[in-house]
Formats: structure tokens, C-alpha cells, sequence
């Protein structure tokens, strides 16, 4: 079959090329803004007087029609078309008669084509993406809200530190998550500027309005430079950066899933629904699905990796190089969807055990530090020698194979004459310790309202954008 581009050819492409060159298996995915962008520049060559509006009508019709063939699955895709806008072009001249249809390429290249197909592709699953981070978010505030009074231990090298609200640990992954949504936004604001019409590198000679494909087809304005827009690709940087981020933060989160399940811990029980089992051992229940999230994140660098290598140091402009760009940015988004959603519905269906929490709150002495303090602040000791008499403290304690939050009043007094009072023993409380810490941006359940109220206003603010 001869090819669009074969005018100067005298011998057909080999069957290795034309396997090896092509791209339609995996820009056949563009095929939606492919036909957008074709109808909004067919729209605007007819009102630059380019092409006739009738010209412009029946392309529309035939591009439309390809579209139903393609989702009604009767479009077939062949290797020898090459690409998305070779196929889709091919079968518009079929329909329309390749007298109409070979007009439609006039003032665009390729080179454009595929720009703004990617670009809206990825305008698109930057809104999607968006949609699945704030039920996330919307599913993490519903846990946290019902957890401000619920103590665990906060950790720091994954050692019992201090006591901490559930709710606490939980806004910090919604903090995470709502900096990675505004990320995407303002990536998405800078993207939203329409390639079409920079031609091959050069402009065109064409008396062409690329401000009106512009708006038709949903961007703020056209860019500013032809050779720049045909040749870089950093939103689509820009979107695997920020899918790796959220990776990065939603593996630390299934890190914590998959600890708080383990028998070690026992914070968290997963829904049936969201666990797996074992093929040989009948009382396993596995989280496979934080597991995998957590893996994920590799194939999600990777891509991230994988584009920044593949642009590193092109001569300007377009070059083939450049059609590497979509199977990795493909992948993330996949990734990222379904991993966010499923995380969302896990998180949702799973519970927290209190008891077992608190527990652990009772394993290595975290109102150590409120004591010394107790002493520092109620009693005029000076630090050194208040860290002293909360050391023998901790140290009566494990003899008696105790918390130092469950040492009785006689036992405290017996370390120290300045501990013998109501007040000293209640600064060995965990709650107590939890809510001393009333900060702005603490952990006491009133600093923690503060930031549920922030989440919340957010949540109203970014209902219509996600
Ligand atoms: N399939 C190509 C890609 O994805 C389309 C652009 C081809 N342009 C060209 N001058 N060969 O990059």
C-alpha cells in the first residue's frame, strides 16, 4: 500500500520498518482528540476562507462518522497506517473523496498534530487524575474525623516517639495529597495552550487563526513559538513528575497500610473485600493491594526517568525520538487511576482497632518527655536535673514491668519528693500528652480541628475542579 508521504519513494517500506516505525497500537488511544483537533482546524481553515464551508462540512460529517466507527469497534487499525492521524486521514478520504480530504492537512504537519493530541490527552487525564486524588482525600478526612481522640504512637525511625491522634497521622498523607492536586492543577494551567497550527516547525504561509482552534478546542491561548511546541514535551514531564509524587506519597501510606496489618502492629484490619489470601497457608490475610500499590511506584519513575532520558539533548525540532513519549505517560495515568481508586475504596472499607493502638502507646514510655517537662514548667526544675528524675522514673518502671504511664501515685512519689502530687501523674497521661500539644498544626484535638476545618474549606473550594 502506498503511503501518504511515499511521493518521492520508488520502493515500498520493508515489513521490519514499517513494524518498528509505527505507533498506531498505542496512539490509537488519541483518537477522540485527534478528531476534535481535525474538526476544530477543518472549522477554522473554512472561516480564514482556506477551504470552502462546505469542504469543512462534509470533513466534519466524515470525521464524526470515523468516530462512531472507532467506538462501535468496525475501525481497523493497520500497522501500515503508521499513526492515529495517517489512519483517521486515510479513512476520511475514503468517505469524503480524497479531493476534500487532502485539504484538511493544509497550514498543519504531524508534527503539530501529534503536540496537540498529546497535549489534550494529557489535559484530560490531569481532570481525571484530579477526580480520583480528591475522593481520596474526601475518603482520608471521613477516617481522620472520626480518629482525634484515637492515640497511637507518632514514630520517628520507626521507634514509638510520642503519642499522636490517628486523625493527626492522617491529615499529614491529606496535606500530601492536596499539595499534589494543586500541583496538577497549576501544571495543568501552564499546559493549556493550543499547538495546533505551528505546522511542521516553522508557522505556515497559510493565513490560518490559531487563536480560534484555541478556544475551540478548550485551550486559554495558542503558544508562542512554533519550533517550541513541536519539539518539547515538559507537560508531559510535568505529569509523570507529579504522578510520581503522588506515588511517592501513596506508597509511604500502603508502607504504613501494610505495617498497621501485620500482627506486629494490628492498628488496621482491611475489608475481605480489598484482602487476599494465601494458596497454602488458609489463615493469611494479605494486603496485596497497598503491596502493589507500593510497587507500582517503580514502573511510575521509570516512565518519569525514561521521558526526561528520551528528550535529553535533541537537536530541535520534532524527531522521531519524540514518539516514545506516549507509552510511558500512557502507563502513569493507567497506574495512577486505578491505583487511586482502589486505595480510596480499601481505605474506606478497612477499620482501625483503638485498643490495640493505644496499646502500643504503652510501649516505651511516651509521656517521658511530658514529665521532664511537668517538672521544668509547674516546678522551676532546671531541665537537667528534671531529665534525671524522669529517668529513675522510666527506670522504676521497667523493673516493675510497667509504662511509665502506669506507674501509681505511691510508686511515682517513691522517685522523687516532687512527684507526689495529682498533677505530676497526670502529666504521665498518653491523652493528656496528645492534647498538651495544642500548636498550630499540632496533634491536640483542637489543633487538629483546625486543620480537619482547613481540609474541609478545601474540600468545598475544589469540589467543581476535581
Ligand atoms: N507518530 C508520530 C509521533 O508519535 C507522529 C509525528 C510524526 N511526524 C513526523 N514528522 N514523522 O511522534
Amino acid at each position: 500500500m502506498s503511503k501518504m508521504w511515499a511521493g518521492r519513494f520508488s520502493q515500498a517500506s520493508d515489513a521490519l520498518l514499517e513494524e518498528f516505525n509505527a505507533s498506531i497500537k498505542f496512539d490509537k488511544r488519541l483518537y477522540k482528540e485527534d478528531i476534535a483537533g481535525s474538526i476544530a482546524h477543518s472549522a477554522m481553515l473554512a472561516s480564514c476562507g482556506i477551504i470552502s464551508q462546505a469542504e469543512a462540512a462534509s470533513m466534519k460529517a466524515g470525521l464524526e462518522q470515523i468516530l462512531g466507527e472507532i467506538e462501535r469497534g468496525e475501525f481497523s487499525f493497520l500497522i501500515a497506517d503508521e499513526d492515529i492521524h495517517m489512519a483517521v486521514e486515510k479513512r476520511l478520504g475514503q468517505i469524503v473523496g480524497v479531493d476534500i480530504a487532502g485539504r484538511l492537512h493544509t497550514a498543519r504537519s504531524r508534527n503539530d498534530q501529534v503536540a496537540l493530541d498529546f497535549r489534550l490527552y494529557t489535559q484530560k487525564s490531569n481532570l481525571s487524575i484530579r477526580g480520583r486524588l480528591y475522593t481520596l482525600i474526601h475518603t482520608l478526612f471521613e477516617i481522620a474525623r472520626e480518629h482525634t481522640l484515637s492515640l497511637m504512637p507518632g514514630f520517628t525511625h520507626l521507634q514509638h516517639a510520642q503519642p499522636v491522634s490517628l486523625a493527626y497521622h492522617l491529615c499529614a498523607y491529606i496535606f500530601m495529597f492536596m499539595r499534589d492536586f494543586d500541583r496538577l492543577k497549576s501544571s495543568y494551567d501552564r499546559a493549556n495552550l493550543c499547538p495546533l497550527g505551528s505546522a511542521a516547525l516553522a508557522g505556515t504561509p497559510h493565513p490560518i487563526d490559531r487563536a480560534q482552534t484555541a478556544a475551540a478546542l478548550g485551550f486559554s491561548a495558542p503558544t508562542f513559538n512554533a519550533m517550541d511546541s513541536v519539539s518539547d514535551r515538559d507537560f508531559a514531564l510535568e505529569m509523570l513528575f507529579n504522578i510520581a509524587t503522588i506515588f511517592t506519597h501513596t506508597s509511604r501510606l500502603c508502607e504504613e497500610i501494610v505495617l498497621w496489618c501485620s500482627s506486629e502492629f494490628g492498628f488496621m484490619k482491611l475489608s475481605d473485600k480489598f484482602s487476599t489470601g494465601s494458596s497454602i497457608m488458609p489463615q493469611k490475610k494479605n494486603p496485596d493491594v497497598a503491596e502493589l500499590i507500593r510497587g507500582k511506584t517503580g514502573r511510575v519513575y521509570g516512565n518519569l526517568i525514561a521521558l526526561l532520558t528520551t528528550l535529553k539533548s535533541l537537536p530541535l525540532a520534532y524527531n522521531k525520538d519524540m514518539q516514545e513519549d506516549k507509552e510511558g505517560l500512557f502507563d502513569s495515568v493507567d497506574t495512577a487511576l486505578i491505583s487511586l481508586e482502589i486505595l480510596a475504596k480499601m481505605l474506606k472499607s478497612s477499620s482501625f482497632d483503638k485498643g490495640a493502638m493505644m496499646n502500643a502507646c504503652k510501649k516505651g514510655h511516651l509521656s517521658a518527655t511530658d514529665l521532664a517537662d511537668y517538672l521544668v514548667k509547674s516546678c522551676g526544675v532546671p531541665f537537667r536535673q528534671a531529665h534525671h528524675i524522669t529517668g529513675r522514673a522510666v527506670a522504676l518502671a521497667e523493673s516493675l514491668g510497667k509504662d511509665l504511664s502506669e506507674l501509681s501515685k505511691t510508686e511515682l512519689s517513691s522517685v522523687d519528693e516532687v512527684l507526689n502530687s495529682d498533677e505530676a501523674l497526670s502529666a504521665l497521661s498518653l491523652a493528656a500528652s496528645m492534647q498538651a500539644r495544642r500548636s498550630y498544626g499540632g496533634t491536640s484535638e483542637t489543633s487538629v480541628q483546625s486543620q480537619l476545618d482547613m481540609i474541609s474549606a478545601w474540600l468545598d473550594t475544589n469540589f467543581s475542579l476535581s
